[in-house]
């Protein structure tokens, strides 16, 4: 009835929602830190440009091309408009570029962990995943990535920063790994995270122009704390993008999210402000893990990893929830991911471990 490779799938697992874990734990309170969110929700501009719609067009198609958003977003970094792809978020575009891309028996390098959907459309496309081991302090090594390309590869997934283990590689190693590289191996850097580098050249974008299998994918669901209007997008030149376009749905952007992100986009001081804090917020937990005499790894995104002493993640994961907090766990065994939450939250989860710890 169904294809072979669906049969086995390990789907994603979305978040449960807010209410109902509220209920199943009889919590009054209870702040997500899991997903990954903008803790700051997202800029004041896009209320008031969503408030100016008008909502009879709501009968109308949307705009197959997102102008707008599209001419906002190519005039900021310099690209040509054409060179632009949108999403239903980055999810439906890391689906597109699998698609597309992949033919059964093909190979695809992945970080050994990183976000789990590369792996789930490379299975559902029946090709191979190759997992390839991060290097001790939990960064992407592009020197192992090197050595496993063969004949077979087709897809290269670089998470950048990487989730879950935030870590960052620099935009110099990404461009030498390109010029090393087969033309025929596509590339996609995930830059997700890119912002809370809070570096201005942290991104390999521009290096689209010289690469055309060369994809990188920014989204609008976490600095721009738009998670709920699903945007992202990814840039790339050549023939892949015509080959995506041609494949992508038509209306995969409603008008509503294009209004949302032109919002977001062009409220810069927002996002900077974001960015300042998550940065400051990072480095005090980094202090207090490292006071703790906890394990993790450098994290430039808005999340960090770390190991629970003892092992007992499950043990925490439930203390946290029990007090109001929701974090990451089952993604390595004996360890946590926390996304970087408002002052007084991340102080009082730390607080909570601290004194988890010493019971
Ligand atoms: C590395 C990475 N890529 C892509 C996504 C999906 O993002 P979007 O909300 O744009 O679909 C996520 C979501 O958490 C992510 O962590």
């Amino acid at each position: 009835m169904v294809k072979e490779t669906v049969k086995h799938l390990n789907p994603y697992v979305p978040e449960v929602t807010l209410t109902e874990l509220k209920q199943r734990y009889g919590l009054d309170r209870l702040v997500r830190l899991s997903a990954n969110e903008n803790a700051f929700g997202t800029s004041a501009d896009v209320v008031k440009a969503l408030d100016s719609w008008h909502y009879a067009d709501a009968n109308l198609y949307p705009d197959s091309n997102a102008e707008q958003l599209r001419s906002l977003i190519s005039t900021r970094f310099n690209l040509n408009p054409d060179n632009l792809i949108f999403g239903n978020g980055l999810d439906e575009l890391i689906e597109l570029l699998s698609r597309v891309i992949l033919s059964p028996g093909d190979e695809v390098l992945e970080p050994a962990t990183t976000f789990s959907e590369y792996q789930l459309h490379a299975q559902i496309e029946g090709a191979k995943l190759r997992p390839i081991d991060l290097d001790d302090s939990g960064r992407i090594n592009l020197a192992a990535f090197m050595r496993e390309v063969n004949d077979k590869t087709k897809l290269v997934w670089i998470c950048n920063p990487n989730n879950p283990t935030g870590t960052f590689i620099a935009p110099e190693a990404i461009e030498k790994f390109m010029a090393d590289l087969p033309t025929t191996v596509t590339v996609v850097v995930d830059e997700a995270y890119i912002e809370f580098t809070g570096e201005k050249k942290a991104s390999v974008i521009q290096l689209t122009k010289r690469y055309p299998n060369l994809v990188v994918l920014r989204t609008f669901s976490k600095v721009y704390g738009l998670a709920n209007f699903r945007i992202g997008y990814a840039a790339c030149t050549g023939p892949l993008i015509a080959y995506l376009q041609a494949a992508r749905l038509p209306y995969n952007l409603s008008t509503f999210a294009e209004i949302a992100a032109k919002a977001a986009f062009s409220d810069t001081d927002f996002i900077d402000q974001v960015v300042d804090t998550v940065i400051s917020e990072r480095k005090k937990w980094e202090h207090f893990l490292m006071k703790s005499g906890l394990l993790f790894y450098d994290s430039a995104a808005n999340f960090i990893f770390f190991q629970v002493k003892g092992g007992d993640a499950d043990g925490l994961y439930e203390y946290l929830l029990k007090n109001g907090y929701l974090v990451r766990n089952g993604l390595r065994a004996g360890w946590l991911r926390i996304t970087i939450g408002k002052p007084e939250d991340n102080q009082a989860v730390q607080d909570l471990i601290a004194a988890f710890l010493t019971k």
